[in-house]
């Protein structure tokens, strides 16, 4: 956690450098004024080098004390822990696929949510958490899905009730050599949760040096994202997952789901500031997360960048530019959290 915060501020400092991007950190989580380059499109060298530190290779996780990364990997694939016993944290984060869920939104015991799952994968890397960006730490963010009616209905008293009177939990957690209480129960999802990092993907390879790693049309792809200005909210690493913006600089978004319009951050403060900032959304492992924006509405990414240009940038773009973006989007895919294989075969 700490070493993303460093990485994001990193980030920050190595933008403010660009002179043409002005962001400070009060602004950002509730910034009216976007940030893009007004000033022409050069790039010389000096500067994509700079372009390049906005973007940072995936760490590779801490060392794992395997036993309880066991108890949260074994806690996060039980439905036990929902109300009706039928909705477990993997049923919309699928561990087998992405850490996602493939349907436009969610749904939890009590059918339909609203958002679009989010993925799993890389998560600790995040600054904020959900679409709204309405948490900081992955232990508050877990009250979330526990207490939502639409997710698992439960409560924090009724999951350690059945936890700690679980025969297999109890060797698990003495395996861990920890007690059976709420903060451990937490401690153990959370832990499980940070091994989740999917380092080496190719377009980290190409960071890293390795100058083959991806195509030539992934080159131009990252080439065309930092010309035209995606890169300015979509850094870090995770490529996003670090900034609030608007979604929808250039033209109206909000679009009905399910009868009710999703204003973001402001659905949470009801402040008009906040009307309807979203999290820049993370863009690792994209190509394997359709369908995308936090109502689902894009089913391709050819479809996601479209909108994006228009909403975000306010130009539109050539097809063949579209093709290259893709081609750069698909270039940040890597395989699988290694240490699931790990607990598969355990
Ligand atoms: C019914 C489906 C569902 C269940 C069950 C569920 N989630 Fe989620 N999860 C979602 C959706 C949808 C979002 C995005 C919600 C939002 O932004 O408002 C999300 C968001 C998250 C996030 C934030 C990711 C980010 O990048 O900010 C994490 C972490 C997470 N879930 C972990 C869990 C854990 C751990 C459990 C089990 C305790 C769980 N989820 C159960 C659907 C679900
Ligand atoms: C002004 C900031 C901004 C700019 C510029 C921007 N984006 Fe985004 N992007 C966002 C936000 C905010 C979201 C989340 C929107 C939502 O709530 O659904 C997002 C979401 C996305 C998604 C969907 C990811 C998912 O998992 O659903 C993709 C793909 C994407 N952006 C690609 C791009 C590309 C490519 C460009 C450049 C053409 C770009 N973005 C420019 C802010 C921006």
């Amino acid at each position: 956690m700490l070493n993303a915060r460093i990485a994001i501020i990193a980030a920050f400092v190595g933008s403010l450098c660009l002179g043409a991007i002005v962001i400070s950190a009060s602004d950002m989580f509730s910034h009216d004024h976007f940030p893009i380059h007004e000033h022409g499109h050069s790039h010389d060298n000096g500067e994509s080098a700079q372009n390049q530190s906005l973007v940072i290779p995936i760490p590779t996780p801490e060392p794992a004390d395997f036993e309880l990364i066991k108890v949260g990997w074994t806690l996060f694939n039980d439905p036990n822990l929902s109300s009706n016993k039928s909705v477990s944290c993997g049923t919309c984060h699928n561990l087998k696929t992405n850490g996602a869920q493939i349907t436009p939104v969610s749904h939890g015991v009590k059918g339909q949510g609203k958002r679009n799952s989010l993925t799993v994968f890389n998560v600790s890397l995040n600054y904020r958490f959900f679409w709204d960006g309405r948490t900081n730490s992955l232990t508050k963010q877990l009250d979330g899905p526990i207490h939502t009616p639409t997710e698992m209905d439960s409560s924090w008293q009724n999951i350690h009730a059945y936890v700690s009177s679980s025969s297999t939990y109890q060797t698990l957690f003495s395996a861990a050599k920890r007690p059976i209480t709420i903060n451990d129960i937490k401690f153990a999802l959370v832990s499980f949760q940070e091994q989740l990092l999917t380092p080496h993907s190719p377009f980290d390879q190409f960071l890293q040096g390795k100058e083959d790693a991806i195509t030539p049309q992934a080159q131009k792809g990252w080439e065309a994202f930092q010309k035209i200005g995606c890169i300015n909210c979509h850094q870090g690493s995770n490529i996003g997952g670090s900034l609030m913006q608007r979604f929808g600089y250039y033209s109206d978004t909000a679009e009905p789901n399910g009868g009710w319009v999703d204003t973001g951050r402001h659905a949470f403060t009801q402040k008009d500031i906040d009307m309807h900032l979203f999290r820049v959304a993370s863009l690792r492992n994209v190509a394997d997360t359709p369908p995308y924006f936090h109502d689902g509405r894009a089913a391709t990414l050819k479809k996601a960048i479209n909108i994006m240009a228009d909403v975000q940038l306010g130009v539109t773009l050539e097809p063949e530019t579209v093709s290259d973006l893709v081609a750069f989007l698909h270039s940040l895919s890597a395989p699988r959290p290694h240490i699931l294989e790990e607990l598969e075969r355990d």
